[in-house]
């Protein structure tokens, strides 16, 4: 696991004596994952960040910083982005089940809305007569879904989005000015993209006003935090596509993506410290002064939520020479809070600083209040 001296030495800084445990966040690496979007050759273009990612006010102005618009999918998030100085067309709202209120609210923002269902659309249509508006393609079959990290997003397992033929019946398709997609979470196959697109570029043929496409997010990072998708070769194949698309349409469409995981993933870390160790007959259990809740990936994904971690012992990361299998867990009475399992890290002590990596996507966003622990600060630096 990386880390830059600069955050290590913040990190040492604020983890003296008993401390709570807290996030950290490298500015600059959002900021290069923000570049690496905006500079997609394709000229009509926006990047939303998926905020469900991170909702943190200071990491929305970095993005804001960087051109990056955003993406939400409730009437919380969309107040937490105009408080953070985003406003109209900069906001997608692309979620499901929206009721009347909602609509109206999404509306009076100037957001791009982004209906799920033929009963919203007859809604919208209803509120908003003859106003234009997008939906969200659920491209069926038509490529052979990946089951990705939260379950299928496209194809029949998946409750998201106009079917196929429920697109074809849409009767005002003049109404329709823009198709979303989003192929699901996690994605490392430029070429599975790619095929998503293609169909949902297809399925454009059936709108005479099509103004954008907007194919989502999904990008990967690897559990290690390792390895990031190539949005740099991404970049030129989707520019392509849309130039492709425009020439279908005869018109410059406007290609809007989503990217979540990718921008804060790897640029987060979660800091706290062992505060008990119990020593079993094939590992230690080590205790941290931290709940899953306030890290909640693991809680959310027990199964593949494996966070690198590294060690802190008297200012010095400690090396993985000589390691034990080693349980952590939080400090609740919750069977399942726990933090990774049977990973060799070296001999834990009481009072040895645990520093989780790749925590700056659905981790802080995803804290909890179930068990009573308090919601970690978070730092930029
Ligand atoms: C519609 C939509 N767009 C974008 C995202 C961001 O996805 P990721 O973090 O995988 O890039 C999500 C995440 O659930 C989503 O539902």
């Amino acid at each position: 696991m990386k880390i830059n001296n600069k955050l290590l030495s913040e990190i040492l800084s604020r983890t003296e004596g008993d401390f709570a445990p807290f996030y950290i966040y490298d500015s600059e690496k959002i900021r290069e994952n923000c570049r690496v979007f905006y500079q997609i050759p394709y000229k009509n273009k926006a990047v939303h960040f998926a905020t469900m990612a991170n909702i943190n006010h200071e990491f929305l102005k970095i993005v804001k910083t960087e051109k990056i618009n955003v993406f939400v999918n409730s009437l919380l998030h969309m107040k937490a982005v105009q408080d953070a100085g985003f406003n109209g067309s900069e906001i997608v709202f692309t979620s499901s089940g929206q009721n009347k209120e909602t609509m109206i609210k999404i509306h009076k923002a100037g957001a791009q809305i982004n209906l799920d269902s033929p009963n919203q659309l007859a809604q919208w249509q209803k509120l908003f007569p003859n106003e234009k508006v997008g939906i969200r393609c659920n491209i069926g079959d038509k490529v052979e879904p990946y089951s990705t990290r939260a379950g299928f997003f496209i194809g029949s397992q998946s409750r998201l989005g106009f079917t196929i033929d429920e697109m074809k019946n849409i009767q005002d398709k003049h109404i329709i000015k823009g198709l979303h997609l989003y192929a699901g979470t996690d994605i490392f196959d430029t070429n599975y993209f790619l095929s998503c697109y293609n169909e949902l570029i297809d399925l454009s043929l059936l709108f005479p006003n099509i103004e954008y496409l907007n194919f989502g997010g999904g990008f990967g990072v690897s559990e290690d935090g390792e390895t990031n998708f190539d949005v740099k070769s991404y970049g030129i194949k989707v520019s392509e596509l849309m130039n492709k698309a425009s020439e279908l349409h005869k018109k410059d469409l406007k290609l809007i993506l989503e990217p979540g995981r990718i921008i804060g993933g790897i640029a987060g870390y979660f800091a706290t410290s062992v505060s008990d160790i119990k020593d079993r007959e094939n590992q230690i259990l080590a205790g941290l002064n931290a709940s899953t809740t306030q890290f909640s990936r693991p809680l959310l994904y027990p199964e593949t939520a494996n966070h690198p971690a590294l060690v802190i012992r008297n200012g010095a990361i400690l090396d993985k020479k000589d390691t034990k299998v080693t349980t952590i867990f939080g400090s609740s009475t919750y069977s399942r809070d726990i933090f990774c399992k049977d990973r060799h890290l070296p001999e834990l002590k009481i009072g040895d600083i645990v520093v989780f990596g790749n925590g700056g996507s659905y981790s802080a966003s995803s804290y909890t209040e179930f068990l009573g622990f308090q919601k970690p600060e978070e730092f930029f630096i």
